[in-house]
């Protein structure tokens, strides 16, 4: 069956990202696995989106009081965002760790994207069982147990949105400890980090062969 690939990167790492590499793998073989496919792409760091223009743009238009208004072009951007994801039978997001949260580049797409009465908060959800990749690059482990490992701060968070919020089937990518071999603390780790990139290349595979 065609269907719609919604390509969002948002690293700003032009050369050397590991997030870039495995969207780019993961949406070179979806593509290829069936005929009649296609992919929007949204490079999110390359073509920066504006902040919110107001929390007016938080709520649907039937849900804002009155006098809650929004400049039009705005609303008109905040419509193309929401119409392209909707629009999407699978997205794939690349969201590398950028201070323990996404990037600001995708922060804003997020903002323009989860509203009441549009996307959320209604029966039924729009995007309801949609499958979301997400590949998420960071510099240390967060791996329950691993040496040196923090808590997770980013995940948790992004599963609760796609996950919870917008009601998508998530399907996590961790590509670990990306930081191992320029960061001379790290450097006993460069075996894991490459067993991570490696975890992470069988699942984008997997993924790509599976879903949509
Ligand atoms: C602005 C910035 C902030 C970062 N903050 C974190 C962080 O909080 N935790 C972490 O583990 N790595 C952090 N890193 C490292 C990146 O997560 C790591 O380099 C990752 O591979 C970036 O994704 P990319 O390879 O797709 O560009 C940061 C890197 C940058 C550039």
């Amino acid at each position: 069956v065609p269907g719609t690939l919604l390509h969002l990167d948002s690293s700003a790492d032009p050369s050397g990202s590991v997030s870039r590499r495995l969207t780019d793998r993961f949406a070179r073989a979806w593509l290829a696995a069936a005929p009649g496919r296609r992919v929007v792409r949204r490079d999110l760091h390359t073509d920066q989106l504006p902040h919110l223009a107001s929390s007016a743009q938080h709520w649907a238009p039937g849900l804002r009081a009155p006098g809650e208004t929004a400049p039009a072009e705005a609303d008109a951007l905040q419509r193309l965002l929401i119409d392209e994801l909707l629009g999407a039978d699978v997205l794939l997001v690349g969201a590398p760790m950028y201070n323990w949260s996404v990037p600001s580049t995708l922060k804003t797409w997020i903002d323009h994207v989860h509203v009441p009465g549009l996307t959320v908060g209604i029966a039924p959800l729009p995007l309801a069982g949609r499958p979301v990749v997400l590949v998420s690059a960071r510099g240390g482990s967060y791996t329950d147990g691993a040496p040196g490992a923090l808590p997770d701060p980013q995940l948790p968070g992004l599963r609760i949105l796609f996950g919870t919020a917008l009601g998508m089937d998530l399907h996590p990518v961790l590509a670990e400890l990306t930081l191992a071999s320029r960061l001379p603390a790290l450097a006993d780790r460069i075996p894991d980090a490459a067993a991570s990139l490696a975890a992470a290349e069988r699942e984008i595979d997997r993924l790509a062969a599976t879903l949509g």
